[in-house]
């Protein structure tokens, strides 16, 4: 049968964790020449754009020993009208799995039900599960636990938060997320974390959240997309940046995170994003690691 990865609600947390410590021997350099999907091709299809997506798919699926295809959506019949449904049962029997990046939700999961291979969410506007493990495993190696870490993610109730909070009923880390009013994460999944026992609790005022942070992290205010609600956004979201005056407020020791792009000195300040206490580009390292182990984990 095969598996797909639409959201961290489609893996246990048993494979959660497994997942993080593959990574983890992966970044070790053990298995480095390991190659459990020689011969086999996967297609990386795109409806936006990307930086580390797009390049950790592309370098991690070499380094498993198959072939990364990158396929702008554009450039697909697709585009002139073919059906999702139709290609997907096409490209089913070509490719071995699809990492996909679009707009909505919904596209990935007709995708999903139309194929016969396992289909990736490489964001969507509603999830973005492969940011939440790299980011699990970077938490793990600065704080040597997840269990009880208290995480506050500032700023908008977005894909990257959404991700976040079901990341935190797999792993126990305490969860605050601190947004505007009407900017809160999708409901359904911030309840249905809540009820099965994840430690999330919704905050208005960034300043409360963050007492006694050991992370805090933060993401951009207008994702893509959203562009056309840009200046609105600004002005909304205006006291949730992520500076040295709300870094005070949280334990000395709190570390920094950001899915990265940032918008400097929008929802984080120069002076954070490239602080001591930043650990960004470690975190947009691990995107490499841990997409290689939940990939091994999926395709067959
Ligand atoms: N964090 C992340 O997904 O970055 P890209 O948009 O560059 O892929
Ligand atoms: N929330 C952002 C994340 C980018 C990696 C967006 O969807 O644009």
């Amino acid at each position: 049968m095969k598996r797909d990865f639409l959201t961290l609600q489609d893996i246990s947390s048993d494979e959660f964790h497994a997942i993080v410590k593959r990574a983890a021997e992966f970044k070790s350099g053990k298995d480095r020449n390991a190659c459990p999907l020689m011969g086999k091709s996967i297609g990386l299809l795109f409806d936006k754009t990307s930086t580390r997506t797009r390049i950790s798919f592309q370098t991690g699926i070499y380094q498993l020993g198959a072939q990364p295809i990158y396929i702008n959506s554009k450039e697909l019949q697709l585009g002139r009208g073919e059906t999702v449904e139709d290609t997907a049962k096409v490209i089913s029997r070509y490719l071995h799995g699809i990492v996909i990046r679009t707009f909505a939700h919904n596209t990935i999961e007709k995708l999903a039900a139309n194929s016969s291979i396992p289909i990736v969410n490489g964001l969507t506007d509603l999830h973005h599960p492969c940011q939440a493990l790299a980011d699990m495993l970077t938490i793990w190696e600065q704080k040597g636990t997840l269990k009880d870490v208290r995480l506050v993610y500032v700023g908008d109730g977005n894909n990257v938060a959404n991700s976040l909070i079901e990341a935190a009923l797999h792993t126990g880390v305490d969860l605050a997320i601190a947004c505007p009013r009407g900017y809160d994460p999708d409901r359904n999944i911030f309840e249905y974390v809540k009820e099965n026992g994840g430690k999330v609790q919704l905050y208005t005022d960034p300043e409360d959240a963050v007492k006694n942070a050991d992370v805090i992290y933060t993401d951009v205010w207008i994702s893509m997309g959203q562009e056309r609600e840009a200046e609105r956004r600004r002005q909304i979201f205006k006291k949730y940046q992520v500076n040295k005056e709300l870094l005070s407020l949280a334990k000395p020791d709190v570390i920094v995170m950001h899915c990265l792009p940032a918008h400097r000195e929008e929802e984080i300040t120069s002076e954070v994003l490239d602080s001591p206490q930043s650990v960004v580009i470690d975190q947009a390292e691990n995107r490499l690691h841990t997409q290689k182990a939940m990939l091994e984990l999926l395709i067959q």
